[in-house]
């Protein structure tokens, strides 16, 4: 997670937070604790926000700027508890100037929130005195949101339990996949995950535990291509209520041969570009033309 620094001071750190997308997402099961069991794997990309923590008097306490995104700026923002939970488990006592640069989009099932929390975390543990050990990181994160665990841990990742039981994918298969292509696309809505998972509880359309195990361990063996594990239980979800989802999946299905699968709970989307594709423009036009000129697309990469 160092790589993730980008530049200290004694007193200054910038961190890089960075956004993922789930190739396969299979909710198994509602808890008695009122969330989802799932099996995920998730992949770190390139496109992320950045975090600057400046360390201050302790009279300062914690102070969130998020230029731009003047809403972001309170205490219910992950970043600010993450904050505070860090100073409570180590019991230290200075103050905290963090300046978010906020470019992964909210509500996207991009992880923004919860790489800007662990990346937060990151930060201070290299201001100070005392260091959070990856481990109790990765317990922190836990509180905090589900998704934030996998962000602890470099390199692609597999992540059980509500997202919290997290283990790095075997280390040949995160390399073999560091700088594939991705192209992000999102629609000019975002969706509350409380609200999808409600609704697939609902549905209780669940994919079962063994079917979920064996596919990941699949991949994994090499037994299975990543444009077959690519998988997301959420999308009967939202495409049952948004309508003009299929429609766009099946024209790029169609004149690409592309896998286009939803990050997450949505509303982005995402495609696994090959090497060898030279028709961006074409499918960047079609994916305006369907969704309109103010849809937000970005080509990326899987980064460690
Ligand atoms: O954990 P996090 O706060 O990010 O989750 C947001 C909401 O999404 C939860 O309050 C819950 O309603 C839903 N959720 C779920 N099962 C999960 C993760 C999230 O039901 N595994």
């Amino acid at each position: 997670m160092k790589h993730r620094i980008k530049s200290h001071t004694s007193n200054e750190v910038e961190v890089f937070a960075p956004s993922k997308i789930n190739l396969f997402l299979a909710v198994t099961s509602k808890r008695a604790d009122g969330y989802h069991g799932l099996s995920s794997v998730l992949a770190k990309l390139a496109y992320g926000d950045v975090i600057r923590v400046c360390k201050r008097n302790q009279s300062c306490g914690i102070n969130l700027s998020c230029p731009g995104f003047e809403g972001l700026e309170n205490s219910e923002n992950l970043v600010f508890r993450a904050a505070t939970l860090w100073f409570e488990l180590t019991g230290e006592s200075w103050g905290a100037d963090i300046n978010l640069e906020k470019r992964i989009p909210s509500m996207a099932g991009l992880g923004g929130g919860s790489s800007d929390a662990v990346s937060t975390l990151i930060a201070l543990n290299h201001l100070g005195a005392t260091q959070v050990s990856p481990k109790e990181l990765i317990y922190l994160s836990a509180q905090i949101g589900s998704d934030c665990p996998s962000f602890g841990l470099d390199g692609l990742c597999f992540a059980e339990g509500r997202g919290e039981v997290v283990r790095s994918v075997d280390p040949s298969l995160t390399e073999s996949l560091m700088g594939q292509k991705v192209l992000l696309f999102r629609p000019s809505i975002g969706f509350s995950t409380a609200e999808v998972y409600k609704k697939m509880s609902e549905k209780k359309n669940y994919s079962t535990e063994s079917w979920s195990t064996a596919r990941v361990l699949a991949w994994e063996r090499g037994e299975l291509s990543t444009e077959s594990l690519l998988h997301n239980d959420l999308e009967t979800v939202v495409f049952s209520k948004h309508l003009y989802y299929r429609p766009l999946f099946h024209q790029i299905e169609e004149e690409f041969s592309l896998v286009p699968k939803m990050s997450g709970s949505g509303s982005a989307c995402f495609v696994l570009i090959p090497e060898e594709f030279e028709n961006m423009p074409r499918l960047k036009e079609l994916i305006w033309g369907a969704w309109g000129d103010d849809c937000w697309i970005n080509l990326t990469q899987i980064i460690n």
